[in-house]
């Protein structure tokens, strides 16, 4: 293992499989390397205060909150998990395995919400002081895929997928694969079409070719 710690974002739209790979991963790296040594992360949350944030931002009577403090509410949180937790365990020497972190807020409110992809950008990284992953997984899925995938596991939510929230998801895509093609070294494309068991194992042999 290198002397600093290794950062690792999984990125991609819903139903790309983010949560199922990673937990492979962690997985395997527990085995490999010893439990302690990993960190695995979902956002917003993971320190106290920012599962209070969570708690504002997922508040079901919160509907009239505007999207720019939204936006705020979670680069403050992530802000949180940068100073608590991110930083003194990559000091450490720890591997982190994050279930989304920046280039989801970018897709998601920059293009997803017509925040601005550059202004959700610039505030991460006010957020973040230069906490940034070595490596982005990037679950790669059609639009189409993905919503059939949904209407697979989540039938319930199928009726809400109208015209505008297709629209919502293609700027959601679009914008993932520009931050791919703007951060070529970081950022790792893969084909999430594939199996579960076949992206796995070709996330783990990119992990392990580049820090391994
Ligand atoms: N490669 C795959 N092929 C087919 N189904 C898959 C694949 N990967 C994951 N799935 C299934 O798709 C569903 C969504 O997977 P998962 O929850 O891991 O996605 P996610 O990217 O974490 O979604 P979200 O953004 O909503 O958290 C699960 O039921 C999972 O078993
Ligand atoms: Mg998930």
């Amino acid at each position: 293992m290198a002397e600093k710690g290794i950062f690792i974002s999984f990125e991609g739209p819903d139903g790309a499989g983010k949560t199922t790979v990673m937990t492979a991963v962690a997985d395997y790296f527990k085995q490999k390397l010893g439990v302690d040594q990993v960190l695995e992360t979902r956002e917003p949350g993971g320190t106290r205060i920012s599962e209070q944030i969570r708690d504002v931002l997922f508040d079901d009577q919160n509907t009239n909150m505007d999207p720019r403090t939204e936006a705020l509410l979670f680069a403050a949180a992530r802000r949180q998990l940068v100073v608590q937790k991110l930083k003194p365990f990559l000091a450490a020497g720890k591997l982190i395995l994050a279930d989304r972190y920046v280039d989801s807020s970018v897709a998601y409110q920059g293009a997803g919400r017509h925040l601005g992809v550059d202004q959700i950008w610039d505030l991460n990284q006010y957020a973040i002081d230069g906490c940034l992953p070595q490596l982005t997984i990037y679950l790669d899925l059609p639009v189409q895929v993905g919503i059939e995938r949904i209407a697979k596991f989540r039938a319930d939510q199928v009726n809400r997928l109208d015209k505008e929230t297709l629209t919502f998801h293609e700027a959601v895509h679009q914008a993932f694969d520009q931050l791919a093609t703007r951060h070529p070294q970081r950022i790792v494309k893969i084909d999430a079409t594939q199996p579960k068991e076949k992206v796995i194992q070709t996330v783990l042999k990119t992990i392990n070719d580049r820090f391994f």
